[in-house]
């Protein structure tokens, strides 16, 4: 196995920084006008994140594709971040917005689409009651109040690693045993211990020994982790997981708004999960905000006297826009005409062609890195081995060779998803999309190993 020589990154870093600002004068002028008036020069700051010094200014984006303001055309395997994972304004998703946009966007009252919308996804995921959200992150919050609501316990169970928004509970390191406010966490309100548990991902000992002292009152958990790479249940994994939360009274969350990649009903609906609680945003109406969680009848039998005896809105669920007209309408076309069974059967075989051409490239150049997929999301780990949970993955995590491999793959017309080696195979990309890549990650790493 090779091993990566740094000096190598440095200088290819220095030829590709300079080869960067040459080729985008305008989005350069355009970072540093907006640096005045925007923190961060950016709308939101996970923005200057990508490789370059800075960001890339998007004039538009259709399909697979994205341009620049400097005239420059990406193939765009990051996908808005799963935001747009099917694609970039789908005609379908457009006409029906901008239909409804002259029809009224928010009148606090529902409209016809939020009944189909929740008979399909009851279809989908297999869960009887629904509730539209804005963000999976407010799904999330969402959920871990009715699971804290009708268990009457004061924790709830994440496992290291995790990312499910802005959700206060989940922003958690692992450190020997002990959770504490994930670094970086920006004023984190209360100290973790007192919220959360954690434990690492397939580890179904420490998950008993947490969940055994009655106190959790949900485990939230992606059904397969996402957000440090894909790191997959082991076999067996959460047949023991459902069981133990049942033995302890705890309600389970599956959040699935990364994991629908796996197929139509998500991980849940390809491997036959039983969540009480199911939570999924992002690309669910192309990329137009809105979220939703899917609860059981028995919870939905447990907390509908208190929703509907309340008598206010300030009971910690919902928001006025939530549900709102526009987001509904754009949710139906999605689940209509875009996230269908024939976009994954076209989509899941470009996935393999993607997946091997990767893995092809890795055993040519003899590097110790290794490719993971779950549906149309594959992701390469700096590895030989697929890491079993997120200390693994975060030990492996090399933020120089990353930066680098992003840069040069920019600079070749092609957007990785920032703080990850992950692709997203949409329903636009083409075969000849899938072996640009692999041509251009070849040659990146064959130059890197020379
Ligand atoms: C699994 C998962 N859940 C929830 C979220 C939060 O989504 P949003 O930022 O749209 O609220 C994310 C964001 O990356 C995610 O990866």
């Amino acid at each position: 196995m090779k091993i990566i020589d740094r000096a190598r990154i440095r200088e290819l870093m220095d030829r590709e920084l300079q080869s960067y600002v040459r080729t985008r004068p305008r989005s350069r002028e355009l970072f540093e006008r907006a640096r005045k008036s925007l923190l961060a020069g950016v709308p939101m700051h996970w923005m200057v994140r990508w490789a370059g010094p800075y960001p890339i200014f998007v004039k538009e984006a259709r399909g697979a594709y994205i341009q620049d303001v400097d005239g420059n055309r990406y193939l765009d395997l990051c996908l808005g971040d799963t935001g747009s994972m099917f694609g970039h304004s789908p005609e379908s998703v457009a006409r029906a917005a901008s239909e409804q946009l002259s029809r009224g966007i928010t009148m606090m009252l529902p409209t016809e689409d939020s009944i189909w919308v929740a008979e399909e996804l009851a279809r989908r995921f297999g869960l009887p009651y629904w509730q539209i959200a804005m963000t999976a992150t407010d799904a999330n919050r969402f959920s871990i109040r009715l699971a804290r609501e009708v268990t009457k316990r004061p924790r709830i169970l994440v496992v290291n690693g995790c990312y499910h928004g802005t959700v206060d509970e989940t922003l958690i390191d692992l450190v020997d045993g002990k959770v504490l406010p994930r670094a970086g966490n920006m004023g984190p309100p209360v100290d973790p211990q007192v919220t959360t548990k954690a434990v690492e991902f397939n580890d179904l000992a420490a998950m008993e020994r947490a969940l055994a002292a009655r106190d959790v009152a949900c485990v939230l958990m992606e059904p397969a982790m996402t957000n440090r790479g894909i790191i997959l249940p082991d076999p067996g994994y959460h047949e023991a997981l459902r069981e133990m939360t049942r033995k302890y009274g705890t309600l389970l969350i599956i959040d699935e708004t990364h994991t629908i990649c796996a197929g139509v009903g998500g991980y849940t609906g390809e491997y036959g999960l039983n969540p009480d609680i199911l939570t999924i945003g992002k690309p669910l109406a192309s990329g137009v905000p809105v979220a939703a969680y899917g609860i059981s009848q028995e919870l939905s039998d447990r907390v509908m006297e208190k929703i509907l005896s309340d008598g206010t809105d300030e009971n910690g669920l919902g928001g006025t826009l939530s549900g709102n007209a526009l987001a509904v309408s754009a949710m139906r076309a999605t689940l209509e005409n875009v996230i269908t069974r024939e976009a994954f059967a076209r989509m899941i075989p470009l996935a393999e062609r993607f997946e091997r051409g990767v893995a092809e490239t890795i055993r040519e150049a003899g590097v110790p890195w290794h490719v993971t997929r779950l549906g149309v999301r594959i992701e390469y780990h700096f590895l030989p081995r697929p890491p079993r949970n997120g200390a693994e993955a975060n030990a492996a995590k090399d933020a120089e060779l990353e930066r680098l491999l992003h840069l040069m793959a920019l600079n070749r017309g092609i957007l990785m998803t920032p703080f990850h080696n992950m692709a997203l195979i949409s329903p636009y990309t083409t075969e000849e999309d899938v072996d640009a890549h692999t041509r251009v990650f070849s040659e990146c790493v064959h130059e890197l190993v020379k």
